[in-house]
C-alpha cells in the first residue's frame, strides 16, 4: 500500500489533490487539510504530487527529487510537434547499419510516457537483432500465411476452419494463398517480405486477457515511433505477423515470449535507407458536433 501524508502546515485546503484522483479518491478536505483517506485505493499515477501548487503532500513512490517542474518552454511547438507527427512514416528500406543496443533501450524507455488502462503500466518489450532468429521467424510466418490459404481454399477444411475462425477470415483464404505466394516469391529473391530486413524486431507485450491490453501496448508504441523518428530512426508496425502470431502456436512459441505474456505489437527498427524528404497530405477527418441521436 502506498504511504502518503499531507503535510497540513503546507497544504491551501484548495482540493486540486482530491480532484484529479475523482476515480482512485484517494483523498478528502477535512477541516484544515486535505487527507489521503483511502491510500490503498491509490493507483500510482502520481497525479497529486505533480498537481499540488505547494509540494505539501509526501508519496512514497513520488520523491519530489523524482519530480522535477515541467518546463512548458522547454516543449516542443505545436508546430514542431506538427512537423514530427507528419515526418513519421512507415520505412520499408532499411540501411544495412546495426541500431545499437543502448538505442533501443533509450527507445523503449520514451515507450512508457503513454497512457495505459488503470495506470497499469504493463507493456514490456522483447527486442530481436539476432538475424539468423529474424529470418527464421519470417520464413515461418510466411509459411503459415500459406498453409492458412490453402486450407481455407479446400472445401472439406474450410468448414472446419469456418467454425474455428469465422466465415470473415476464411474467406480471405484466396487472398492469403496470393500474398504468401508473393511473400515466398521475395522471399526466394534474398528479400524478407516481412521484417523488410530490419535489424531489430520489438514485441510490444502485456499479462494475457486484461481489458484494454492492446490499446496499452499501441500507446506505448506510438511513443517510441516518434521518438525513434526524432532521432533519425525508422520503424514500421508489422500486423501480418500478429495476425499469424495469434493463430499459430508454433510461431508464438519460436518467439518465446515469458510465460503469461501476450505479444500485443510488432514493429521492426532501423535506419532508414531512404529517407523521406517530403511531408505529404492526408484525408482530412470528419468531425461531426453531437451527432443526431437515433
Ligand atoms: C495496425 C497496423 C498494421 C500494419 N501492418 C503492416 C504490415 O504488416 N506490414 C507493413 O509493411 N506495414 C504495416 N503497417 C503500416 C501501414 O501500411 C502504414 O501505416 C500506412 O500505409 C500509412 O503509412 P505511414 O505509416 O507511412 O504514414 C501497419 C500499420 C498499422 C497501423
Amino acid at each position: 500500500m502506498s504511504q502518503i501524508k499531507v503535510d497540513a502546515t503546507a497544504c491551501l485546503r484548495c482540493g486540486a489533490c482530491v480532484q484529479v484522483c475523482s476515480t482512485a479518491r484517494v483523498f478528502e478536505i477535512h477541516d484544515d487539510t486535505s487527507v489521503a483517506v483511502r491510500p490503498d485505493a491509490c493507483w500510482g499515477c502520481g497525479q497529486c504530487v505533480s498537481v499540488c501548487p505547494v509540494d505539501a503532500i509526501d508519496h512514497d513512490q513520488f520523491p519530489l527529487e523524482k519530480c522535477p517542474l515541467i518546463d512548458r518552454g522547454r516543449e516542443p511547438t505545436a508546430e514542431q510537434l506538427t512537423v514530427l507527427l507528419r515526418a513519421r512514416r512507415s520505412t520499408r528500406t532499411f540501411a544495412e547499419r546495426p541500431v545499437a543496443r543502448e538505442v533501443v533501450r533509450d527507445l523503449v524507455n520514451s515507450s512508457r510516457w503513454g497512457p495505459s488502462a488503470g495506470n497499469s503500466q504493463d507493456v514490456d518489450w522483447a527486442a530481436i537483432d539476432d538475424r539468423a532468429r529474424i529470418t527464421e521467424l519470417s520464413k515461418a510466418t510466411i509459411d503459415q500465411i500459406r498453409r492458412f490459404g490453402r486450407l481455407g481454399k479446400n472445401p472439406v477444411t474450410r468448414l472446419v476452419l469456418r467454425l474455428f475462425l469465422g466465415r470473415e477470415l476464411v474467406k480471405n483464404a484466396a487472398r492469403s494463398v496470393r500474398l504468401g505466394d508473393e511473400m515466398l516469391d521475395r522471399w526466394s529473391q534474398g528479400r524478407d517480405p516481412l521484417f523488410h530486413n530490419a535489424p531489430v524486431v520489438l514485441v510490444g507485450h502485456t499479462r494475457g486477457r486484461r481489458p484494454f491490453a492492446r490499446d496499452d501496448a499501441i500507446f506505448a508504441a506510438y511513443n517510441l515511433m516518434l521518438m525513434a523518428e526524432r532521432q533519425g530512426l525508422a520503424t514500421c508496425q508489422i500486423g501480418f505477423f500478429q495476425i499469424v502470431l495469434e493463430r499459430s502456436r508454433k510461431v508464438r512459441r519460436m518467439l518465446g515470449l515469458p510465460e503469461g505474456r501476450n505479444a500485443q505489437v510488432i514493429l521492426v527498427l532501423g535506419y532508414p535507407q531512404h529517407p523521406f524528404r517530403r511531408l505529404v497530405p492526408r484525408r482530412t477527418p470528419e468531425l461531426t458536433w453531437n451527432p443526431s441521436q437515433e
